[in-house]
C-alpha cells in the first residue's frame, strides 16, 4: 500500500460531491478564504501552493490578488478537475506528502487540506523542502467547538449505525485540533517560527441550499451515498430537523472554530 491511499480513495469518491456543491463551499468556506487572501497579500509573492486544493476557490483567489503563478496540489482527480475548469492556476495531482515539487515555493496555504496525511511529520518535511518562505493553513479545532461538524456526524450515525466509528487520533478534520500536537509535528518536519492563533468565523449559506450542502458533502453525503437512490430524499428529509438550531430565517449560520497555522522555512 502506498502513502496515503485510502485517503485518496475516499476522497476521489468524496470529490464528486465537491464538485456539485463547489458554489456552496465556496460561499461556505469564504471567511477562510479571505483569511488565507489577505496573509498571502501581505507581501509580494512570486510563487505559492495551495495544499489540498479540492476545486481551487483558494488557489485562483491568491492567484489574483497577488499575481503570484499559483500551483493547487490535491490527491483527488475528480477535485482537480472541477478545478481546471475555472483556469487562472496550475493544478497538480499528486500525494503532497511525498511528491517531489518540480519548484519552490515562497508561500505554502492550504484551507483545511492538510490533516489528511498518515505521516504529518514526513509530509510537512516534503512541503518544507519545497517551500522558501512561509508556512499558513487553517485547520478545524475540536469537534466539541465545532457543534454544527458534530451534529453532521450524530446524524450520519444514525442513518448508518454499522459504519466504522473515524479513527479520533487519526487522519481526518480535527487531526490538528490540539496546538502542541501541531507544533510539534512542524518542528520535527523542520519548520520554524511556529504560530497558531485562534480564527473564529461564522460561515453562511441561504437556507433553501441546506439539503444540496448535507448531501454533497461531509458524513451524511456518505450515509445516503450507501443506500439506494429513492430512498435518500425521504431520509435526508428525516433528519433536516437536526440542523434547526443552525437556520435563522432564510440564512443558515454555522459558528466555525478554526486554528490559524503559521511558521517559516529556515533559509
Ligand atoms: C476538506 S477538503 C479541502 C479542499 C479545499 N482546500 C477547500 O478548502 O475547498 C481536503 C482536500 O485535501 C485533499 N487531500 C487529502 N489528502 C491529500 C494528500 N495527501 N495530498 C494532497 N491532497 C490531499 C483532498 O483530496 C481534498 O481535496
Amino acid at each position: 500500500m502506498t502513502s496515503n491511499s485510502a485517503q485518496a480513495e475516499w476522497w476521489n469518491a468524496a470529490g464528486q460531491g465537491w464538485a456539485n456543491a463547489q458554489d456552496i463551499v465556496g460561499l461556505m468556506l469564504r471567511p477562510f478564504q479571505d483569511v488565507l487572501v489577505d496573509a498571502a497579500a501581505r507581501r509580494p509573492r512570486t510563487s505559492v501552493l495551495d495544499v489540498g486544493c479540492g476545486t481551487g476557490a483558494v488557489t485562483r483567489a491568491i492567484a489574483e490578488a497577488t499575481g503570484a503563478a499559483c500551483v493547487g496540489v490535491d490527491i483527488a482527480e475528480s477535485m482537480l478537475e472541477a478545478a481546471r475548469a475555472h483556469g487562472k492556476a496550475e493544478y497538480v495531482r499528486a500525494d503532497a506528502q511525498v511528491h517531489t515539487f518540480d519548484r519552490s515555493f515562497d508561500l505554502v496555504v492550504s484551507r483545511f487540506g492538510v490533516m489528511f496525511f498518515d505521516d504529518p511529520t514526513a509530509a510537512f518535511a516534503n512541503l518544507r523542502r519545497a517551500a522558501t518562505g512561509e508556512l499558513c493553513f487553517i485547520t478545524w479545532r475540536g469537534r466539541d467547538e465545532n457543534p454544527f461538524m458534530t451534529t453532521a456526524s450524530e446524524v450520519a450515525a444514525t442513518l448508518a449505525p454499522d459504519a466504522p466509528a473515524p479513527d479520533p487520533n487519526g487522519p481526518g478534520p480535527h487531526a490538528f485540533a490540539d496546538p502542541g500536537h501541531t507544533r510539534s509535528v512542524l518542528a520535527d518536519a523542520g519548520w520554524t517560527g511556529i504560530d497558531v492563533q485562534p480564527v473564529d468565523r461564522t460561515c453562511t449559506i441561504p437556507e433553501n441550499l441546506l439539503a444540496m450542502y448535507l448531501s454533497n458533502l461531509g458524513p451524511i453525503s456518505r450515509a445516503l451515498a450507501a443506500v439506494p437512490e429513492e430512498d435518500r430524499p425521504g431520509m435526508l428529509a428525516g433528519v433536516r430537523s437536526a440542523f434547526d438550531g443552525f437556520v435563522h430565517g432564510d440564512e443558515v449560520r454555522v459558528p466555525a472554530a478554526c486554528w490559524q497555522v503559521t511558521a517559516s522555512a529556515p533559509l
